[in-house]
């Protein structure tokens, strides 16, 4: 009997990161500071007290990480643009040398046939934005429709899918509502602000990116598209309690549908926007807002690593919902490990639109075992397990019709995972933070061979 799974020719196999994850550099041929290196120098907030100033010195290693992706066979690599590289005021006077950096990578990545895959806006607001109201502010979306203008003229046509965002949730929720991402801000009575103006500057950028109307690079190319990046995970109730039924819709609407709805039809979750009503928190809608943050993308990217358990919780003031453990055995993250999330996460999907879908992120951390000097390998049979169960899960959703075109793997190389710093490692390849050393993990070994044929 043939058990291969097979996957569409033209499928794009590829991995991400974030340049603040990455890069390192942090204040080096005039970038301006950004909210995350303002935020990892406060006390207390990263778990291991780490800072992303050197990370894994990309910046400067970049020649041996696009080697670390040739060798490995990818199709395409999801990047993201430090926006204080490009602008380090946010607005105003660009920053040549910043840009050049992303041409080098980008040119980098066609010598290599490798597709590149860019999000403007990964996290890491320019300080300067933030001084003046940051998210919470509506002058923040304009400014950043200026910098989104600026690529699309600068280099819009030499990268095959532009996401304006990543995960707006993370950035509303994280950032300004329980403040543990930067700018470490404790507003949720703001939080839909923040979200609006997210999604508003999503629309804005949609809207320069269109009137710029990148073109291919070369003639056998599809034209660049443009579309976004949200989290999307599976939410359930922690008992069949109507309590926790109401809590897991609670959480699917602000973390799935609070993004949904407003892109593909126009207005806010209803049960969501009552529920934050009750408190007097109504997101700042001006006429016409809707129609730009509506307007047509062409593919949507999903980031899926999980599914959740919801109960409510009086005590907590805000979405007053909690969540649980599941039954199943979890990453180092904590995070159970359910393949379905993927299926789960594409339906989810499927129910508001029928464009082409990404899986943007996928990925586990574990608890690798440091190699010896000499080790030329890591063996990380868990990772491997995980991907390889994923990955299925990916085709099972393409045999049920959805129209999932790639998958990237949640990360490259181990790097800087935001408020838990370096001490958890999500890499194909190892990062040795001391000396830079890469080391291949097994699973970099096993993803090499499901991309050179094309499955599992
Ligand atoms: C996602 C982020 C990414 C990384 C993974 C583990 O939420 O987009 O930067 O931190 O989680």
């Amino acid at each position: 009997m043939n058990h291969e799974i097979r996957f569409p020719t033209n499928f794009i196999w590829g991995a991400a990161t974030a340049a603040y994850q990455i890069e390192g550099a942090w204040n080096e041929d005039g970038k301006g500071e950004s909210i995350w290196d303002r935020f990892v120098r406060r006390p207390g907030v990263i778990a291991d007290g780490s800072t992303g100033d050197v990370a894994c010195d990309h910046y400067h290693r970049y020649e041996e990480d696009l080697d670390h992706m040739a060798a490995m066979g990818l199709k395409a690599y999801r990047f993201s643009i430090a926006w204080p590289r490009i602008f380090p005021n946010g607005t105003g006077q660009p920053n040549q040398r910043g840009l050049d950096f992303y041409r080098r990578l980008i040119d980098g990545l066609h010598r290599r046939n490798i597709l590149p895959v860019a999000t403007l806006y990964h996290w890491d607001l320019p300080q300067a934005v933030e001084d003046r109201g940051g998210w919470i502010s509506r002058d923040t979306a304009f400014y950043f429709a200026e910098y989104a203008d600026y690529l699309f003229r600068q280099i819009g046509s030499d990268v095959a899918l532009w996401a304006t965002h990543n995960e707006p949730f993370i950035q509303a929720f994280y950032g300004y509502g329980n403040g543990e991402n930067a700018p470490g801000k404790r507003v949720p009575w703001r939080v839909l602000h923040v979200v609006h103006h997210l999604l508003l500057s999503h629309g804005l950028a949609v809207s320069a990116f269109r009137a710029t109307k990148p073109q291919p690079i070369c003639t056998d190319l599809p034209p660049p598209q443009i579309g976004i990046v949200l989290m999307i995970w599976p939410q359930y109730p922690a008992s069949d309690h109507p309590a926790d039924r109401k809590a897991a819709q609670r959480i699917d609407g602000a973390m799935n549908r609070l993004f949904l709805e407003p892109l593909f039809h126009r207005h806010y979750p209803a049960d969501l926007v009552a529920h934050f009503a009750r408190r007097l928190i109504v997101p700042p809608i001006k006429p016409g807002d809707m129609e730009i943050i509506g307007q047509p993308i062409d593919f949507l990217g999903i980031n899926t690593y999980t599914r959740l358990f919801n109960a409510l919780d009086w005590r907590e003031p805000f979405l007053m919902t909690k969540q649980v453990p599941g039954p199943l055995p979890k990453t180092a993250m904590g995070w159970e490990i359910y393949p379905d999330c993927i299926v789960e996460a594409l339906q989810k999907a499927r129910e508001y639109t029928s464009l082409p879908l990404y899986i943007t992120e996928n990925g586990a951390a574990f608890d690798d075992p440091p190699p010896g000097p000499n080790d030329q390998i890591v063996e990380d049979p868990d990772r491997v397990a995980y991907l390889r169960s994923h990955i299925a899960a990916c085709h099972r959703a393409l045999t049920a019709g959805i129209d999932l075109r790639g998958y990237f793997v949640w990360t490259l190389l181990d790097n800087f995972e935001w408020a838990k710093g370096f001490s958890k490692r999500f890499g194909l390849i190892y990062t040795d933070y001391a000396t830079q050393r890469r080391v291949w993990k097994r699973s970099a070994h096993v993803y090499r061979d499901i991309i050179a044929r094309n499955g599992l």
